[in-house]
């Protein structure tokens, strides 16, 4: 069956360059003939009917903007049989033959269930600050997330050198250490605390003190929120190494702001590339950037725990420290 009507719809936690891509996938889609529909806020508005259909003109001026026009919502609803039964009565009732979801792993997690059951075809768009989708290099919204948390460090590391204190700086990853693990080698940082990787709390302030003894002064110490919280951390260290020490959470920050040009780039390319995948007759499936390329990767494999390769980075790391 052709393809006449698609929808596109961002959702799960925003990333900057999200507009970007609602851009290429609209733009790309009428260039091809094809009607686009914007959809508000995620599963949310198909469950709900929030959709309208958008021109060329929809979607100017935006490529610059951090968060989403479209809005985005988590959609508990999505999580019922009700709910994606209602979803799938809006997609027949406004005749669209194809769905463009833009988000995250939990997006696409969503988005693979709802295929399964009403094969409407689904295709996703990697967006996510916290680099969470497997058999791909990047999700855009990362780059502009650690260049956000980097430009913080930036600032907290000239505060600690010139009062030489340790900083215990938490950035955002529930479940990822991929902000961490890039922002304490790019930040110079000393060490750093992840979820997918058990830490010894004992061992890093044996180091600190050792360190101490020997002149260094100041510390930065990442921790993804997943892992534990910078208070917590921060008051620990201080109690076993009487070391001045103090706590900063980055927080939402991280999320919002002007995408970076490698933000834009990647969410224009897979704009379009998912558009070509929709018109191809491809379904449940997410495109994505692999070693340069653009590649697709099954649903399935795309929501299974990304292996970030922990080991090299805090190798790398700790020699640069
Ligand atoms: O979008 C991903 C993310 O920023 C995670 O890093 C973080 O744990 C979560 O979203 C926070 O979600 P919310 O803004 O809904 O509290």
């Amino acid at each position: 069956m052709p393809i006449k009507r698609i929808a596109v719809l961002t959702t799960g936690g925003d990333a900057p360059g999200m507009n970007a891509a609602i851009r290429s996938v609209v733009r790309c889609a009428i260039n091809q003939k094809v009607e686009v529909m914007g959809v508000s806020r995620g599963w949310w508005g198909l469950i709900n009917e929030e959709l309208k259909l958008f021109n060329h003109r929809s979607v100017s001026g935006i490529i610059n903007q951090g968060g989403t026009v479209l809005k985005t919502a988590r959609c508990p609803e999505f999580t019922t049989e009700e709910g994606r039964e209602r979803a799938f009565q809006t997609i027949k009732k406004h005749s669209i033959d194809g769905l463009i979801v833009i988000g995250g792993n939990g997006s696409f997690t969503a988005a693979h269930i709802f295929y399964q059951k009403y094969k409407v075809p689904v295709i996703g768009i990697p967006a996510s600050i916290d680099n969470d989708i497997n058999g791909i290099d990047l999700t855009f919204g990362a780059d502009t997330a650690v260049n956000t948390a980097l430009a913080a460090i930036d600032n907290i590391r000239d505060t600690a050198t010139s009062m030489e204190r340790i900083f215990v700086v938490e950035v955002m990853g529930r479940d990822s250490g991929y902000i961490a693990l890039a922002v304490a080698l790019g930040g110079g940082c000393e060490g750093v605390i992840i979820p997918e990787r058990k830490f010894d709390l004992q061992v890093m302030c044996h180091d600190i003190v050792n360190g101490n003894l020997k002149g260094k002064v100041s510390w930065i110490i990442v921790v993804a929120e997943g892992a534990a919280k910078a208070e917590d951390i921060a008051r620990k260290i201080h109690e076993i190494t009487t070391l001045e020490t103090r706590a900063v959470t980055l927080g939402h920050i991280q999320r919002g702001g002007r995408p970076t040009a490698f933000s834009r780039d990647i969410a224009l390319k897979l704009g379009h590339a998912a558009v070509e995948q929709i018109l191809q007759g491809k379904a449940d499936l997410a495109v994505g950037l692999c070693c340069g390329k653009v590649i697709s990767v099954d649903f399935a494999t795309a929501i299974e725990k990304k292996n970030l390769e922990v080991d090299s980075w805090y190798k790398l790391i700790k020699i640069l420290t």
